[in-house]
């Protein structure tokens, strides 16, 4: 046993209140804790990174969507995605020295049980393998961001020889790698983002072949600009006027991945309707909703092959990198308003 694995004590973060309207840093604090010892098939984790996503805002509801994660509690431990080294293991198949990927982040130390399902299966304890990237790309385009761009695209849209694809929200972890997934598979890829900074990195990093600015005017208009025939994929990671957009613009038989709606996420109450639904009827289109979580049985496949795509230089991701645990609260007020770029992440250690 070693010495660090008794009485060590860690900061963790917490939610104070659940937000009315957006998300403020003064809705968290920072405490200092004794973090348990870990028990028999338990593994003492030093947490070196921590994944900050739109969708734990979602667990900072009272009352969260039916059949989402659970919201989280006040003044408890908030739990993200994290990577971090094994201090101590008491179970088969970890030891001193790994690192690992699992799903108690946002706090410096955790003891985690192997084997236990975490994040519907997606933050399961796992050893990583940093021979093919650095520890956090797994909380990134090797993680939950990149399986959900890949099955999204792969195994949810149902792309077929020709599809024109519009991302939204395409600068984000998620959406800059279906943006290069479609490119890759050969597609007309049109997306879109809320600054002209961002715009200028889905043409010219990202290899988009239109991309534009949500924020310069109506989305429909500008989408019909860059799409005159119309679209036949839509990667949904906004929700709303974007989705309302897609679905005037979609072409017969043309589908929809609906993977996210943040621009829902800071809103007090119902969201407003989908206006034109009804267009899903005109053009037989077909709407599915997805979790990343749900296609852990793609994670070999999807490994594989970014991992090579990465090797071969064929596509680039970027990180945004918040320094220290107690800049957590700042990463996720500046997620949710678009501040940051690529996939945002806290650097604990
Ligand atoms: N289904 C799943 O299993 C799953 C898994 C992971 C993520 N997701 C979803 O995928 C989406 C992207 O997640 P991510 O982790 O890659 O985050 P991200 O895109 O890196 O960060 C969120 C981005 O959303 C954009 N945004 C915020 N408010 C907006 C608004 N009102 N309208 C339009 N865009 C807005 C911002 O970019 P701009 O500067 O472009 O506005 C921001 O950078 C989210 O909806 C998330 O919930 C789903």
């Amino acid at each position: 046993m070693s010495n660090e694995a008794r009485n060590v004590r860690g900061r963790q973060v917490e939610l104070v209140r659940y937000p009315d309207g957006p998300l403020r840093r003064e809705d968290f604090r920072i405490v200092e804790q004794r973090t348990p010892d870990p028990e028999d098939g338990e593994v003492l984790v030093r947490n070196t990174w921590c994944s900050v996503d739109p969708g734990m805002r979602l667990q900072m509801r009272r009352v969260g969507p039916a059949g989402y994660f659970t919201p989280f509690e006040l003044n408890a431990p908030l739990a993200g995605m994290a990577v971090g080294e094994v201090v101590e293991s008491r179970a088969d198949g970890f030891e001193a020295g790994d690192v690992v990927a699992h799903a108690q982040g946002w706090r410096d130390y955790a003891s985690v049980p192997a084997g236990s399902r975490g994040l519907g299966g997606i933050g399961t304890l796992r050893r990583l393998d940093t021979s093919v990237a650095p520890p956090q790309a797994y909380l990134g385009i090797l993680g939950g961001p990149g399986l959900t761009a890949y099955a999204g695209l792969l195994h949810v849209a149902g792309l077929r020889e020709g599809d024109v694809i519009w991302v939204s929200a395409a600068a984000g972890a998620v959406g800059s790698l279906a943006v290069q997934i479609g490119k890759l598979k050969g597609h007309r890829v049109i997306a879109s983002a809320g600054s002209d900074e961002k715009v200028a990195l889905l043409l010219d990093e990202l290899g988009a072949d239109a991309a534009f600015n949500y924020r310069a005017g109506p989305v429909v208009d500008q989408l019909r600009e860059a799409a005159p025939d119309g679209i036949d994929v839509y990667f949904d990671n906004v929700g709303g006027e974007h989705l309302e957009a897609a679905l005037d613009v979609l072409r017969r038989g043309g589908r929809v991945a609906i993977c996210g709606a943040v621009s829902e996420y800071e809103r007090d109450g119902a969201p407003p309707g989908i206006r034109n639904l009804f267009q899903a009827v005109s053009n037989d289109l077909t709407l599915r909703g997805f979790r990343g979580s749900s296609h852990v049985a793609h994670r070999p496949a999807f490994e594989r092959d970014v991992a090579g795509w990465l090797r071969d230089g064929r596509i680039h991701y970027r990180e945004t990198v918040l320094e220290g645990l107690e800049r957590a609260p700042e990463a996720i007020v500046g997620q949710l308003a678009g501040d940051w770029t690529g996939k945002v992440l806290v650097r604990v250690a």
